[in-house]
């Protein structure tokens, strides 16, 4: 059986309308991303929005796609899609989307997890890792470690116990009045912070696991704020402050997990990992104690249709072909069948 080589991919999991078109033996042909705008107004995503800017932007967005890497829809061998974790009503549009376009092209369709598809993201860079490495998941949903034996073989060896870490950077940054999602504004304001003007606690470190915490450091922020000046430099102070206590546990739980799995290579993903203090923490660290981490480019960190295309790609080249059902879930754990 020959199995499908070119790939058209879409994301729509949460507020993010992605499409990309993958080729085995090419690589990646082309992305195209609309960062939906209609949620800063409300302060954070609301599903019923999304689905409906989902269904006006990803028509476009696959012509646009096309039209660039000048390929007819008719040379499309497979499509796959995200079908969770997210939003249900933003995961139903993007599978009914991809299932009815296979459908009357005659092609397969695939479901891709998510977390799946941030964690092989690196694969679309030239320093790619080789199986077995352990996996920092850091997104606005989910703050996991996993040891990655090979292709689809996923074991969780820790998690969050409240808020995620991209939740965290969103919660802060909206106290300190930088709008949402705010984890980038959050890091370009720390750049200005001072060393030592604020005292925050490294949730969880000294406990022997790998899981995190980061609701305790999100109240911390918020009782050093109410006491503050409120100036734009304690601002910056804080910023600085909650940025490096999130790296810090992010860098010692996953050297921890490095150790704990006797594995030298380690995968960092999600929209965290666009993150410029961790990426540098992270390398030095990765020289001082001689192991080797692999980082997505700064626009695959965050939700793209790239790393889907990629992950569906691989999928195929081993999966059973399915059947037509449309299935999605809004809760879907790593390495469990959809
Ligand atoms: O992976 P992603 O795009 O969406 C989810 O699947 O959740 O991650 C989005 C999260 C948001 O919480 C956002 O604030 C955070 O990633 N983020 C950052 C940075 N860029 C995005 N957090 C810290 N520093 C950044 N530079
Ligand atoms: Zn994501």
């Amino acid at each position: 059986m020959d199995r499908p080589n070119l790939i058209l991919a879409v994301e729509s999991s949460c507020d993010e309308t992605a499409v990309a078109l993958y080729d085995g033996r090419l690589g990646l042909l082309g992305h195209k991303l609309y960062s939906q705008e209609v949620h800063s107004q409300h302060g954070g995503v609301v599903p019923e929005l999304a689905s409906r800017d989902h269904i006006r932007y990803l028509l476009p967005l696959v012509k646009q796609v096309l039209t660039e890497a000048n390929i007819g829809l008719s040379s499309i061998e497979g499509i796959v899609y995200t079908a969770g974790p997210g939003l249900v009503g933003a995961l139903l549009v993007g599978a009914m989307f991809a299932r009815s376009l296979a459908y009357s092209l005659g092609i397969p369709a695939l479901p891709v997890h998510h977390m799946e598809a941030h964690l092989l993201a690196v694969m679309l860079e030239s320093k790619q890792p080789a199986f077995p490495f352990v996996g920092l998941l850091v997104s606005g949903g989910h703050t996991m470690l996993v040891e990655v034996k090979s292709f689809g073989q996923y074991q969780l060896l820790g998690d969050t116990l409240d808020d995620a870490a991209g939740e965290a950077f969103d919660k802060v940054a909206k106290l300190l009045g930088l709008g949402y999602p705010g984890g980038a504004a959050l890091s370009k304001l720390a750049t200005e912070g001072r060393e030592g003007k604020v005292l925050l606690p490294r949730p969880m470190l000294n406990r022997d696991n790998l899981d995190f915490s980061f609701s305790g450091l999100k109240t911390a922020v918020l009782t050093v704020w109410e006491r503050s000046d409120k100036s734009h430099q304690t601002k910056a102070d804080i910023a600085y402050e909650f940025e490096q206590a999130v790296v810090e546990c992010l860098i010692v739980k996953s050297m921890r997990a490095l150790k704990r799995c006797q594995y030298k290579s380690l995968v960092v993903a999600g929209g965290v990992s666009a993150n410029q203090m961790l990426r540098s923490h992270l390398q030095s660290q990765a020289t001082r104690q001689q192991f080797e981490v692999y980082l997505p480019r700064h626009e695959f960190c965050t939700d793209n249709a790239a790393m889907v295309a990629y992950t569906g790609w691989a999928h195929f080249q081993v999966a059973e072909p399915s059947d037509l059902a449309v299935k999605v879930r809004p809760r879907w754990e790593l390495g469990e069948p959809l």
